[in-house]
């Protein structure tokens, strides 16, 4: 990137005012979208895929950051593999659709092939001094947190990483996202700026006012409130069943208190296990589980939900029944992609245990609902009448970590 875009990206960032959302043009700006595919999605650890998207050896799928297509697979090892899905010889995209099942990689245009662990095996007409050895595919670093695969496409990722396995692995572990298949897959473009669409999930201010569907098993104090005289009662109940579930949930070995480090650490995450209202089972129209197999050893439904949160481009729910999981990925500064993946455990049946129309009700809804507000945000922003406004103290307090998290990795990778 020339000398200007980052004298423009420095002022830029050295004029956000702490306690209000960001100027248009980080919403707007060729410039600012291409610094975050380069800055932001390409030296930071990004959320991809689940592993049951890919639950056999010789299992693909293709994810998109920016102009980057990026192959994920599982080798006949069965371990997961990450490579740019470009061919070493001219260069050709090896692989065109976004899932499939392969024994090597062919690429299409001369058939180099390569193994699933990215090796080149088999190639012709390169003469008796061609050295196989040199022409691998190139790997992108690639991690499994319990079942959740998330890539770097730097050459040093942020160490950081190991860390948040540690601390998030036996909250994870207990819903065993690995023994799951995917139950729904269901992708939105979204005509807004990535950034608008994070910052829609890192609050819940506009929960009562747009998400019916959602509302029904969230309880509206757990996501930040005001306290005042007329809600203090309803506060402090939502106080007590917190208290109370947590202990009934960690002596149940299932770790529930809040781990929060969204703007405190490179790969900044939040974590807690909340509890559901009405059946307190699961994020469906009734509160109760869309999916009789309970996953791994799960013996008790009302385990609530264990909301994982990452930056820059993830959120995920744990339940006792199914997964719902959330990745952003940014098409163009007016364009993001949002993918949707509910997975159920493996041997659950179809239509015998569980219904995908009753599975994915609320999201769909709630998801649509988001779609229109980041949308009308994108058009308001771009108005040109737009200016910063101020983060609720009591329900923002995680946007504006976003904006933090943001602006702070924006500044370490832009040159002064
Ligand atoms: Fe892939 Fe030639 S570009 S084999
Ligand atoms: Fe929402």
């Amino acid at each position: 990137m020339s000398t200007a875009p980052n004298a423009m990206l420095n002022e830029l960032l050295e004029r956000r005012r702490p306690g209000y959302s960001l100027e248009a043009p980080f919403y707007l700006s060729d410039t600012v979208f291409q610094a975050d595919v380069e800055r932001v999605f390409g030296q930071h650890w990004i959320f991809a895929a689940v592993e049951p998207q890919l639950p056999e050896p010789g299992d693909y799928i293709t994810v998109e950051v920016g102009r980057k297509s990026i192959i994920i697979a599982r080798d006949d090892d069965g371990e997961v593999q990450a490579f740019h899905n470009v061919c070493r010889h001219r260069g050709s995209r090896l692989c065109a659709s976004h899932k499939g099942v392969v024994g090597n990689l062919v690429c299409p245009y001369h058939q180099w092939t390569y193994d699933l662990k990215g090796a080149l095996i088999h190639v012709e007409h390169m003469g008796t001094e061609f050295d196989k050895g040199k022409h691998g595919l190139k790997k992108v670093h690639v991690r499994s947190l319990e079942g959740l695969i998330f890539i770097c496409l730097a050459d040093e990722p942020p160490a950081d990483i190991d860390d948040m396995v540690a601390q998030m692995t036996p909250y994870i572990a207990p819903h065993r996202l690995k023994d799951c298949k995917v139950a729904a897959q269901v992708d939105i473009i979204e005509k807004g700026n990535w950034k608008l669409v994070m910052e829609n999930n890192r609050e819940c201010y506009h929960c009562v006012g747009n998400h019916p569907e959602l509302t029904l098993s969230l309880y509206e104090y757990g996501f930040g409130y005001q306290p005042s005289p007329s809600n203090a009662e309803g506060m402090q109940r939502f106080r007590d069943i917190l208290a109370e579930s947590h202990k009934r949930w960690e002596a149940m070995g299932l770790p529930s208190a809040e781990i929060e480090t969204l703007d405190t650490r490179v790969t900044g995450f939040r974590t807690q296990r909340l509890p559901l209202d009405r059946a307190g089972q699961s994020q469906t129209m009734t509160a109760e589980v869309a999916s009789k197999k309970l996953l791994g050893d799960i013996t008790d439904p009302a385990i609530g939900g264990l909301s994982f949160w990452t930056q820059p481009n993830s959120w995920h729910h744990f339940m006792s029944d199914h997964i719902v999981s959330f990745s952003v990925m940014p098409i163009g500064p007016d364009q993001t992609l949002v993918r949707t993946t509910w997975c159920v455990r493996k041997d659950a049946v179809e239509g015998v245990d569980y219904d995908v129309a009753n599975l994915t009700k609320v999201w769909n809804a709630t998801n649509e609902q988001d779609r229109r507000l980041v949308e009308e945000s994108q058009i308001g922003v771009a108005s040109g009448a737009y200016e910063p406004g101020p983060y609720s103290p009591y329900t923002e307090e995680l946007v504006e970590k976003f904006a933090n998290w943001y602006v702070g990795r924006m500044r370490a990778h832009t040159p002064a």
